[in-house]
């Protein structure tokens, strides 16, 4: 009979995409189904992520309640990020827990099973390249990792001290694992690295790879039979040459829907957290999105009440999203992590301040948002379907990544359609196939 495995992911697709090299690996050993009912699992794994501090602070209390309510000999795992920044100190503040796998340490879990309260957490340990096993939750996309970890040294995050150094996978083991998924039904493919446009610069121990930089890997990957889209996250802003935009811009099967993530639009700011480039530079490559791809969505990451931050350094920031018009965007309240050299900055902003400010780019987002979409009306997408909805409705995706819902059976799945656009909303679109 088989096991049951409870599986909570948190944090990004990086960490999704390991959830499904876990069930992957799991069941070379034995045979697992997933389940969402804590008391019939024998396994309770979470893939945690310590980006922020409060997912963090609740990974505790989480664990109590795991503990109190799984089945008996029921095990629990601790995995991902905060595994790895916590290491053995997850099982003395919990000794509920088993294991502590930390992110980039996947390969090893069904050892880590077989010993008690085992940690393995070596930020330095090289997967790269690992033949995991084959699971997808999805059998329509591919997630599919191009680089691991991270040589940014942005002051106020916490990932490269989790993930480690930045190693690229070989372009063969890459090439290999899409044509498997595309073998498997998938037409879509979403390349995954913390900073994807530094892939190249080094591969593992013994590796000769003659693919040089990301612009040479999409034109490789996109030579693939079968293969219609492809999508990648994220890009760093300072590394988008003129070669790769115009590479995104032509190349038919490359999505046009890009993150470019901002962080902060304040020079002075930016120059604090090291990221390597000003507001104008910033402005510059998205002007150059704009004129090169104008169909294109273009998404960012920001980061309100960084130390330091003034109403003239906010004010910087809501004059990019004024300039940009960005199509999405993601906005978090610093938060202080350990590790991390921002921590110790001086001049750490008041959490009211900081809030306020949230929700003052927010409420400006939505606004662009809502026009955004409201543009959408009466207009055609090609629209990929991949997911089934409650009440007959298909789900998909529009090559610039807007959600859309159709009305429609399962015959859908799988197909690229045009769709026209009948009713918008701020976060998704309805419309009818023609
Ligand atoms: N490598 C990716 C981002 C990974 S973390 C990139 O560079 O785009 C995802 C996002 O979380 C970051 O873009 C940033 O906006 C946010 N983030 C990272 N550290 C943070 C912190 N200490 N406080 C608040 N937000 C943070
Ligand atoms: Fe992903 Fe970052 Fe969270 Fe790690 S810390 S899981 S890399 S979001
Ligand atoms: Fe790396 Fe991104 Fe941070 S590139 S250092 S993870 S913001």
């Amino acid at each position: 009979m088989s096991k049951k495995l409870y599986l909570e992911t948190l944090g990004c697709a990086m960490n999704q995409r390991d959830s499904e090299h876990i069930i992957a690996e799991l069941n070379r050993a034995d045979t697992y189904e997933c389940t969402d009912r804590l008391d019939e699992a024998d396994l309770i794994l979470i893939n945690t992520c310590s980006v922020r501090e409060k997912p963090v602070s609740k990974l505790f209390s989480e664990i109590g309640v795991f503990a109190k309510h799984r089945k008996e000999g029921a095990r629990i795992g601790v995995c991902g990020c905060t595994a790895s920044h916590l290491g053995a100190e997850v099982i003395r503040r919990a000794p509920s827990v088993d294991f502590v796998l930390g992110a980039r340490n996947v390969s090893k879990i069904n050892d880590v099973m077989t010993r008690h309260h085992a940690v393995e957490v070596d930020i330095d340990y090289d997967e790269s390249t690992y033949p995991f096993g084959e699971y997808r939750t999805t059998r329509y996309k591919a997630m599919v990792n191009i680089t691991i970890g991270c040589d940014k040294s942005c002051t106020y995050c916490i990932v490269p001290h989790t993930r480690g150094e930045e190693i690229s996978i070989p372009s063969d083991l890459i090439v290999r694992e899409i044509v498997r998924a595309v073998e498997g039904g998938a037409r879509e493919v979403l390349l995954l690295g913390q900073n994807v446009n530094g892939y190249g610069r080094r591969f593992g121990v013994g590796v000769v790879e003659n693919v040089k930089n990301f612009t040479e890997l999409l034109r490789t990957i996109s030579r693939i039979e079968g293969l219609e889209r492809i999508r990648f996250q994220s890009p760093h802003p300072l590394h988008m040459d003129d070669a790769f935009l115009e590479e995104f811009a032509t190349n038919p099967k490359i999505c046009k829907q890009i993150h470019v993530p901002l962080q902060s639009g304040s020079t002075r700011i930016l120059r604090a957290m090291k990221r390597g480039y000003t507001q104008e530079n910033f402005l510059e490559r998205c002007a150059k999105i704009r004129r090169l791809a104008p169909e294109a969505a273009i998404s960012t990451d920001v980061i309100v009440g960084f130390p330091g931050e003034t109403d003239e350094d906010f004010e910087a920031t809501m004059a990019v999203l004024e300039a940009v018009r960005f199509e999405q965007m993601f906005s978090f309240k610093y938060s202080p992590r350990p590790l991390t050299e921002a921590a110790e900055f001086e001049g750490q902003v008041d959490s009211a301040i900081a809030g306020e400010r949230l929700k003052r780019i927010q409420a400006r987002h939505n606004a662009i948002l809502d026009e955004v979409m409201h543009a959408q009306m009466g207009r055609i997408h090609r629209v990929y379907f991949d997911e089934r909805k409650p009440e007959g409705r298909i789900a998909g995706r529009t090559d610039d990544g807007k959600l859309v819902f159709v009305s429609g059976g399962e015959e859908l799945l799988g197909q690229i359609r045009d769709v026209e656009i009948i009713r918008t909303s701020r976060t998704a679109l309805d419309g009818r196939v023609i």
